[in-house]
């Protein structure tokens, strides 16, 4: 059964390059309701531990030094079929391969450095969101 909720990373390539509110906003005005949200910096262990399941992939290392070299912002999203609907709305993992309009085409540096998390089940958006935010910070 499709559930309501995913979860993103605004990852750090996109804001070093200052896109956090032209991200937002296109969430936003794609019909997201914003559960949760906030700024933070992952550790190596939480970054080791979020991508777990690429730990033998050759890009693993790569992977974990760009997303604890700076902030990230956080989210939970809400919106009828969630999931699926948030990764049509950031395209393809390579940006080169991603669709015209979609968050990754417009902002994303290159495959490995691609502006957005998505989750890509609703069984990882919980444990995704649950990973960062407590109860309490969702609303
Ligand atoms: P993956 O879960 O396959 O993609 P997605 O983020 O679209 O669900 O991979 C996780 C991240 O790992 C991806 O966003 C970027 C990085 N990555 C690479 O750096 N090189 C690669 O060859 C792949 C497949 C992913």
């Amino acid at each position: 059964m499709a559930t309501n909720r995913t979860f993103t990373m605004i990852k750090p390539d996109a804001v070093e390059n200052g896109h956090i509110g032209a991200i937002l906003e296109k969430i936003s005005a794609s019909g997201f309701r914003i559960v949760a949200l906030k700024k933070t910096q992952m550790t190596q262990v939480d970054a080791e531990t979020f991508y777990a399941i690429h730990n033998e992939r050759p890009f693993f290392g790569e992977l974990v030094s760009y997303m604890t070299r700076g902030p990230i912002v956080a989210a939970i999203l809400e919106k009828e079929n969630a999931v699926a609907d948030f990764r049509t709305l950031i395209g393809a993992t390579n940006p080169e391969d991603a669709a015209e309009g979609t968050i990754r085409k417009l902002y994303a540096t290159s495959l490995s450095e691609n502006a957005v998390h998505g989750s890509d089940s609703d069984e990882n958006a919980a444990i995704e969101g649950a990973f960062h935010f407590s109860g309490r910070e969702m609303f």
